[in-house]
């Protein structure tokens, strides 16, 4: 594999909302736009190749999600975990996802068969110490905790989601360089708070408002000191910048319909 930071992306050619799993899809079917969604697309791949390898699965005919390849399974060094998918609708991209990560020369270990689990949507590597921060409810079952504490020598957190919009860890939560963490309390509830707040410090924890939580600004590519996200308001850009971030704004409005934006529509492959 090759050194430095990479990332995995799947074009959106069959993309669309096609079914509702989350909220966000409520009231969205049929309503993206291919060219849009295209040339959305195709300026997030375009910035993210200048700050990482980026490898390229082929999409899936009738696999709308596919796209959001942060549920492909999760990366810890040479390892690669599938996910089990809540919905039936996006079962079809299991085999997909372990075939192509077979290929690239992971090693798959499963997690119990039956366990729901969607990869790194729910599952987050902080990027201060080694720990593993888990999301449970919507999506992934809370025995992953146990499942994945069997694989590997690191510390997990698990974290119940209690806010319908945010049924993906990475919808509220993103866990940056040096340490710091850009998340939405409201998204957890008291026992999360309580886990997160004793793991990082509160001259590191940024606290989003629901309105740039909405726009998916946790939702972010974080590679060095770069942070690629959908949207960010000033102010939050402001704290960013004085933590020591560059942040860039990439319109993801076409992905946001489906309950996704820049993070989902990205699998970091060199984790350590
Ligand atoms: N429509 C997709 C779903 O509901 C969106 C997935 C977004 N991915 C993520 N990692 N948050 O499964």
């Amino acid at each position: 594999m090759p050194p430095g930071p990479r990332l995995l992306m799947c074009p959106p050619t069959h993309f669309g909302v096609e079914y509702v799993i989350n909220p966000w899809m409520e009231g969205n079917l049929a309503s993206t736009d291919a060219a849009t969604a295209a040339t959305q697309w195709n300026a997030l791949h375009a910035g993210l190749a200048r700050l990482a390898g980026i490898e390229l699965i082929q999409p899936g005919d009738g696999l709308p999600d596919m796209p959001f390849t942060a549920n492909a399974g999760l990366v810890i060094g040479d390892v690669f975990v599938p996910s089990c998918f809540r919905h039936a609708q996006r079962r079809g991209e299991e085999p997909l996802f372990t075939e192509w990560a077979t290929h690239y020369g992971f090693t798959v270990r499963k997690l119990p068969d039956g366990m729901h689990f969607e990869g790194a949507g729910d599952a987050l590597l902080d990027r201060g110490s080694p720990r593993l921060w888990l999301g449970h409810g919507p999506r992934s079952d809370p025995g992953v905790e146990a499942g994945l504490a069997a694989l590997f020598d690191i510390e997990t957190v698990a974290l119940r989601l209690v806010d319908p919009r945010f049924y993906h860890l990475d919808t509220c939560f993103c866990p940056l360089a040096g340490g710091w963490l850009l998340y939405y309390p409201p998204a957890f509830d008291t026992d999360g708070i309580g886990a997160i707040t004793a793991r990082v410090p509160e001259s590191r924890r940024i606290a989003l408002s629901e309105q740039d939580a909405l726009a998916f600004a946790c939702n972010a590519v974080n590679v060095g000191r770069s942070l690629v996200v959908n949207q960010a308001s000033a102010s939050l850009q402001a704290t960013l910048r004085a933590a020591g971030f560059e942040v860039i704004e990439t319109p993801l409005g076409e992905f946001l319909k489906a309950g996704g934006s820049a993070k989902c529509l990205t699998l970091r492959l060199d984790e350590s």
